[in-house]
Protein backbone atom coordinates (compact mmCIF):
# COMPACT_ATOMS: atom_id res chain seq x y z
CA UNK A 1 0.00 0.00 0.00
CA UNK A 2 1.35 3.40 -1.20
CA UNK A 3 1.01 6.28 1.39
CA UNK A 4 -0.19 9.68 -0.12
CA UNK A 5 0.29 13.08 2.24
CA UNK A 6 -0.46 15.87 0.15
CA UNK A 7 -3.60 16.63 -1.79
CA UNK A 8 -1.96 17.86 -4.49
CA UNK A 9 -0.16 14.52 -5.01
CA UNK A 10 -3.21 12.64 -4.47
CA UNK A 11 -5.49 14.80 -7.39
CA UNK A 12 -2.02 13.92 -9.61
CA UNK A 13 -2.58 10.47 -8.70
CA UNK A 14 -6.34 10.26 -9.19
CA UNK A 15 -5.72 11.47 -12.60
CA UNK A 16 -3.49 8.89 -13.48
CA UNK A 17 -5.69 6.46 -12.59
CA UNK A 18 -8.64 7.85 -14.02
CA UNK A 19 -6.83 8.41 -18.00
CA UNK A 20 -5.39 4.64 -17.38
CA UNK A 21 -9.03 3.49 -17.80
CA UNK A 22 -8.88 2.11 -14.04
CA UNK A 23 -12.05 2.48 -11.62
CA UNK A 24 -11.44 4.13 -8.53
CA UNK A 25 -13.00 3.35 -5.26
CA UNK A 26 -12.94 5.51 -2.04
CA UNK A 27 -13.48 4.29 1.77
CA UNK A 28 -13.14 7.48 3.15
CA UNK A 29 -12.51 7.21 7.30
CA UNK A 30 -11.25 9.04 10.32
CA UNK A 31 -8.97 6.19 11.05
CA UNK A 32 -8.90 3.74 14.44
CA UNK A 33 -9.56 1.10 11.94
CA UNK A 34 -11.91 -1.89 12.95
CA UNK A 35 -13.37 -4.87 11.09
CA UNK A 36 -16.45 -2.64 10.09
CA UNK A 37 -13.81 0.03 8.05
CA UNK A 38 -11.63 -3.16 6.90
CA UNK A 39 -15.18 -4.54 5.34
CA UNK A 40 -15.78 -1.97 3.35
CA UNK A 41 -12.09 -1.85 2.05
CA UNK A 42 -13.03 -5.69 1.13
CA UNK A 43 -16.51 -4.65 -0.45
CA UNK A 44 -15.49 -1.66 -2.56
CA UNK A 45 -12.22 -3.47 -3.67
CA UNK A 46 -14.62 -5.95 -5.31
CA UNK A 47 -15.87 -3.66 -7.07
CA UNK A 48 -13.37 -1.48 -8.95
CA UNK A 49 -9.45 -1.42 -9.78
CA UNK A 50 -7.56 0.93 -7.52
CA UNK A 51 -8.92 1.09 -4.00
CA UNK A 52 -8.41 4.25 -2.25
CA UNK A 53 -8.49 4.90 2.26
CA UNK A 54 -8.39 8.13 3.63
CA UNK A 55 -7.93 8.47 7.19
CA UNK A 56 -8.84 12.28 7.95
CA UNK A 57 -10.06 13.37 11.34
CA UNK A 58 -12.36 16.17 9.38
CA UNK A 59 -12.22 19.34 12.09
CA UNK A 60 -15.02 20.48 10.65
CA UNK A 61 -17.08 18.15 11.57
CA UNK A 62 -16.55 18.44 15.42
CA UNK A 63 -18.41 20.02 17.80
CA UNK A 64 -16.39 22.58 19.92
CA UNK A 65 -17.01 20.43 23.12
CA UNK A 66 -16.42 17.39 21.21
CA UNK A 67 -14.12 14.70 21.10
CA UNK A 68 -11.98 16.20 18.32
CA UNK A 69 -8.66 16.39 20.37
CA UNK A 70 -9.56 12.91 22.05
CA UNK A 71 -10.19 11.54 18.97
CA UNK A 72 -7.81 8.05 18.41
CA UNK A 73 -5.11 8.71 16.24
CA UNK A 74 -3.07 5.49 15.32
CA UNK A 75 -1.88 5.56 12.25
CA UNK A 76 1.06 2.54 12.62
CA UNK A 77 -1.80 0.29 13.75
CA UNK A 78 -4.08 1.38 11.10
CA UNK A 79 -1.16 1.13 8.26
CA UNK A 80 -0.81 -2.56 9.59
CA UNK A 81 -4.69 -3.17 8.93
CA UNK A 82 -5.02 -2.10 6.13
CA UNK A 83 -2.40 -3.92 4.23
CA UNK A 84 -4.05 -7.30 5.76
CA UNK A 85 -6.95 -5.94 3.20
CA UNK A 86 -6.66 -5.39 -0.67
CA UNK A 87 -6.13 -1.47 -0.05
CA UNK A 88 -3.71 0.28 -2.83
CA UNK A 89 -3.46 3.53 -1.44
CA UNK A 90 -3.86 5.22 1.72
CA UNK A 91 -4.21 9.24 1.26
CA UNK A 92 -3.95 10.60 4.93
CA UNK A 93 -3.89 14.39 4.63
CA UNK A 94 -2.83 17.21 7.43
CA UNK A 95 -5.46 19.40 8.48
CA UNK A 96 -3.04 22.47 7.19
CA UNK A 97 -3.51 21.15 3.58
CA UNK A 98 -7.11 19.99 3.62
CA UNK A 99 -7.98 23.49 5.45
CA UNK A 100 -5.49 26.10 4.67
CA UNK A 101 -7.28 28.57 6.31
CA UNK A 102 -9.98 31.56 4.65
CA UNK A 103 -12.12 29.19 3.25
CA UNK A 104 -15.67 30.21 2.72
CA UNK A 105 -17.18 27.71 0.90
CA UNK A 106 -18.89 24.79 2.53
CA UNK A 107 -21.49 21.87 1.29
CA UNK A 108 -24.59 21.91 3.27
CA UNK A 109 -27.82 19.46 2.79
CA UNK A 110 -30.79 21.04 3.95
CA UNK A 111 -33.58 19.62 5.97
CA UNK A 112 -32.21 15.68 6.44
CA UNK A 113 -29.45 17.04 9.28
CA UNK A 114 -32.84 18.52 11.28
CA UNK A 115 -33.41 15.09 12.63
CA UNK A 116 -31.33 12.15 14.54
CA UNK A 117 -28.23 13.22 15.54
CA UNK A 118 -28.58 16.55 14.10
CA UNK A 119 -30.26 17.83 16.81
CA UNK A 120 -27.66 17.46 19.26
CA UNK A 121 -25.03 17.55 16.54
CA UNK A 122 -25.16 20.99 15.04
CA UNK A 123 -23.05 21.53 11.93
CA UNK A 124 -21.57 17.79 12.17
CA UNK A 125 -23.51 17.42 8.72
CA UNK A 126 -22.17 20.21 7.48
CA UNK A 127 -18.56 19.22 8.29
CA UNK A 128 -19.47 15.68 6.53
CA UNK A 129 -20.15 16.43 3.55
CA UNK A 130 -18.25 18.96 3.06
CA UNK A 131 -15.17 17.16 4.06
CA UNK A 132 -16.45 14.19 1.40
CA UNK A 133 -16.79 16.75 -1.48
CA UNK A 134 -13.87 17.66 -1.17
CA UNK A 135 -12.56 13.92 -1.29
CA UNK A 136 -14.32 13.85 -3.82
CA UNK A 137 -12.91 16.57 -5.72
CA UNK A 138 -9.36 15.51 -4.75
CA UNK A 139 -9.54 11.63 -5.31
CA UNK A 140 -12.26 11.44 -8.11
CA UNK A 141 -13.56 7.76 -7.27
CA UNK A 142 -15.68 6.04 -9.53
CA UNK A 143 -17.50 4.37 -6.32
CA UNK A 144 -17.42 5.47 -2.33
CA UNK A 145 -19.03 3.65 0.26
CA UNK A 146 -20.12 4.48 3.54
CA UNK A 147 -21.41 2.54 6.34
CA UNK A 148 -24.74 2.14 7.56
CA UNK A 149 -23.81 2.27 11.03
CA UNK A 150 -24.44 6.19 10.18
CA UNK A 151 -27.62 5.56 8.18
CA UNK A 152 -28.21 9.73 8.44
CA UNK A 153 -24.72 10.31 6.94
CA UNK A 154 -24.69 7.77 4.46
CA UNK A 155 -28.54 9.16 3.36
CA UNK A 156 -27.23 12.65 2.97
CA UNK A 157 -24.19 11.97 1.02
CA UNK A 158 -26.67 10.12 -1.31
CA UNK A 159 -28.70 13.34 -1.19
CA UNK A 160 -25.97 15.81 -1.44
CA UNK A 161 -24.03 13.09 -4.73
CA UNK A 162 -27.69 13.55 -6.31
CA UNK A 163 -28.53 17.28 -6.02
CA UNK A 164 -25.16 18.38 -7.20
CA UNK A 165 -24.51 15.74 -10.18
CA UNK A 166 -21.14 14.11 -8.50
CA UNK A 167 -20.19 11.54 -10.91
CA UNK A 168 -19.51 8.45 -8.31
CA UNK A 169 -22.12 5.58 -7.28
CA UNK A 170 -22.60 5.43 -3.88
CA UNK A 171 -22.19 2.19 -2.13
CA UNK A 172 -23.24 1.05 1.76
CA UNK A 173 -22.38 -1.82 3.75
CA UNK A 174 -24.71 -3.31 6.70
CA UNK A 175 -23.53 -2.54 9.99
CA UNK A 176 -20.45 -4.88 11.33
CA UNK A 177 -20.63 -5.93 14.99
CA UNK A 178 -18.65 -7.46 17.82
CA UNK A 179 -19.67 -10.96 19.05
CA UNK A 180 -22.30 -10.06 21.33
CA UNK A 181 -24.11 -7.71 18.68
CA UNK A 182 -22.50 -4.15 19.81
CA UNK A 183 -21.45 -2.05 16.78
CA UNK A 184 -18.42 -1.40 15.88
CA UNK A 185 -16.93 1.78 16.34
CA UNK A 186 -13.82 3.30 16.89
CA UNK A 187 -15.50 5.28 19.95
CA UNK A 188 -15.91 1.93 21.84
CA UNK A 189 -12.79 2.21 22.91
CA UNK A 190 -12.98 4.80 25.79
CA UNK A 191 -15.57 2.57 27.01
CA UNK A 192 -14.79 1.82 30.66
CA UNK A 193 -15.13 -2.28 31.17
CA UNK A 194 -18.69 -1.68 32.77
CA UNK A 195 -20.01 0.37 30.11
CA UNK A 196 -18.77 -2.21 27.49
CA UNK A 197 -20.33 -4.96 29.15
CA UNK A 198 -23.85 -2.09 29.27
CA UNK A 199 -23.51 -1.03 25.64
CA UNK A 200 -24.94 -4.04 24.01
CA UNK A 201 -28.03 -3.06 26.00
CA UNK A 202 -28.24 -0.29 22.35
CA UNK A 203 -28.43 -3.18 19.95
CA UNK A 204 -30.46 -5.52 22.34
CA UNK A 205 -33.31 -3.00 22.73
CA UNK A 206 -33.24 -2.35 18.74
CA UNK A 207 -34.01 -6.48 18.55
CA UNK A 208 -36.96 -6.05 20.90
CA UNK A 209 -38.32 -2.66 19.22
CA UNK A 210 -38.45 -4.96 15.79
CA UNK A 211 -40.04 -7.40 17.62
CA UNK A 212 -43.07 -5.14 19.11
CA UNK A 213 -43.13 -3.54 14.86
CA UNK A 214 -43.34 -7.28 13.59
CA UNK A 215 -46.28 -8.75 16.16
CA UNK A 216 -48.31 -5.42 15.62
CA UNK A 217 -47.62 -2.82 17.94
CA UNK A 218 -48.24 0.67 15.57
CA UNK A 219 -47.22 3.33 18.43
CA UNK A 220 -44.16 4.75 18.99
CA UNK A 221 -44.02 6.01 21.96
CA UNK A 222 -45.10 2.48 23.68
CA UNK A 223 -42.28 0.89 22.12
CA UNK A 224 -39.97 3.70 22.92
CA UNK A 225 -40.78 4.03 26.19
CA UNK A 226 -39.68 0.44 26.88
CA UNK A 227 -36.45 0.53 25.16
CA UNK A 228 -35.55 3.50 27.17
CA UNK A 229 -36.76 1.95 30.88
CA UNK A 230 -34.44 -1.09 29.23
CA UNK A 231 -31.40 0.64 28.30
CA UNK A 232 -31.74 2.97 31.17
CA UNK A 233 -31.98 0.32 33.82
CA UNK A 234 -29.25 -0.50 35.71
CA UNK A 235 -26.55 1.34 33.71
CA UNK A 236 -25.11 5.02 33.43
CA UNK A 237 -26.90 5.13 30.37
CA UNK A 238 -28.46 8.64 28.97
CA UNK A 239 -30.44 8.41 26.18
CA UNK A 240 -29.66 10.86 23.71
CA UNK A 241 -32.50 10.01 21.12
CA UNK A 242 -34.64 6.73 20.63
CA UNK A 243 -36.14 7.90 17.41
CA UNK A 244 -38.62 5.74 14.55
CA UNK A 245 -38.06 7.94 11.43
CA UNK A 246 -39.36 7.80 7.82
CA UNK A 247 -35.99 6.42 5.71
CA UNK A 248 -36.54 8.80 3.21
CA UNK A 249 -37.43 11.81 5.32
CA UNK A 250 -36.02 11.60 8.39
CA UNK A 251 -39.32 12.88 9.72
CA UNK A 252 -39.94 11.28 13.03
CA UNK A 253 -43.34 9.03 13.12
CA UNK A 254 -45.47 8.59 16.12
CA UNK A 255 -47.47 5.95 14.66
CA UNK A 256 -46.05 3.76 12.11
CA UNK A 257 -47.92 2.92 9.02
CA UNK A 258 -48.78 -0.20 7.96
CA UNK A 259 -46.61 -1.71 4.63
CA UNK A 260 -43.83 0.87 4.86
CA UNK A 261 -40.34 0.85 6.14
CA UNK A 262 -39.43 2.49 9.27
CA UNK A 263 -35.48 3.37 10.25
CA UNK A 264 -35.45 2.64 14.51
CA UNK A 265 -32.36 4.58 15.41
CA UNK A 266 -30.53 5.61 18.54
CA UNK A 267 -27.78 7.63 20.36
CA UNK A 268 -26.98 6.57 24.04
CA UNK A 269 -24.13 8.16 26.00
CA UNK A 270 -22.42 6.52 28.51
CA UNK A 271 -20.07 9.16 30.48
CA UNK A 272 -18.83 11.57 27.64
CA UNK A 273 -19.20 8.46 25.00
CA UNK A 274 -21.96 8.72 22.57
CA UNK A 275 -22.70 5.20 20.49
CA UNK A 276 -24.73 5.54 17.93
CA UNK A 277 -26.64 2.21 16.16
CA UNK A 278 -30.26 1.63 13.73
CA UNK A 279 -32.11 -0.62 12.40
CA UNK A 280 -34.39 -0.77 9.70
CA UNK A 281 -37.77 -3.04 9.64
CA UNK A 282 -40.58 -2.94 7.48
CA UNK A 283 -44.03 -3.03 9.27
CA UNK A 284 -46.72 -5.52 8.82
CA UNK A 285 -49.64 -4.98 7.00
CA UNK A 286 -52.02 -6.30 9.68
CA UNK A 287 -55.39 -5.95 9.64
CA UNK A 288 -56.89 -3.80 12.58
P1 LIG B 1 -15.63 6.92 10.54
O1 LIG B 1 -16.44 7.08 11.78
O2 LIG B 1 -14.18 6.58 10.66
O3 LIG B 1 -16.32 5.87 9.63
C1 LIG B 1 -15.82 5.62 8.34
C2 LIG B 1 -16.83 4.75 7.62
O4 LIG B 1 -16.92 3.51 8.30
C3 LIG B 1 -18.24 5.37 7.62
O5 LIG B 1 -18.84 5.17 6.34
C4 LIG B 1 -18.95 4.56 8.69
O6 LIG B 1 -20.35 4.48 8.52
C5 LIG B 1 -18.29 3.20 8.51
N1 LIG B 1 -18.43 2.36 9.70
C6 LIG B 1 -18.05 2.66 10.97
N2 LIG B 1 -18.36 1.65 11.81
C7 LIG B 1 -18.97 0.70 11.06
C8 LIG B 1 -19.53 -0.59 11.34
N3 LIG B 1 -19.56 -1.09 12.58
N4 LIG B 1 -20.06 -1.28 10.32
C9 LIG B 1 -20.07 -0.78 9.06
N5 LIG B 1 -19.54 0.42 8.72
C10 LIG B 1 -19.00 1.16 9.71
O7 LIG B 1 -17.92 8.33 9.22
C11 LIG B 1 -16.84 8.90 9.26
O8 LIG B 1 -15.68 8.31 9.70
C12 LIG B 1 -16.65 10.35 8.80
O9 LIG B 1 -17.83 11.05 9.06
C13 LIG B 1 -16.26 10.47 7.29
C14 LIG B 1 -17.35 9.90 6.37
C15 LIG B 1 -14.92 9.78 7.03
C16 LIG B 1 -16.09 11.98 6.94
O10 LIG B 1 -15.13 12.58 7.74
Amino acid sequence: MEIIKSTAEAQHLADTIRNSGRLIGLVPTMGALHKGHLALIDAVSEQVDVTILTIFVNPTQFGPNEDFNRYPRQLEADIQLAESVDADYLFCPEVSDMYPGGELTQVQVSGLPDHLCGLSRPGHFTGVTTVVAKLFNILKPHVAIFGEKDMQQAIIIKKMVRDLNFDVRILTLPIVREADGLAMSSRNQYLSHEDRIQAVKLFQSLNFAKEMVLTGEKHVEVIREAMTRFITGGTSAVIDYVSFADPDTLDDLSELPAGSQVLIALAVKFGSTRLIDNLMVKVPQFQD
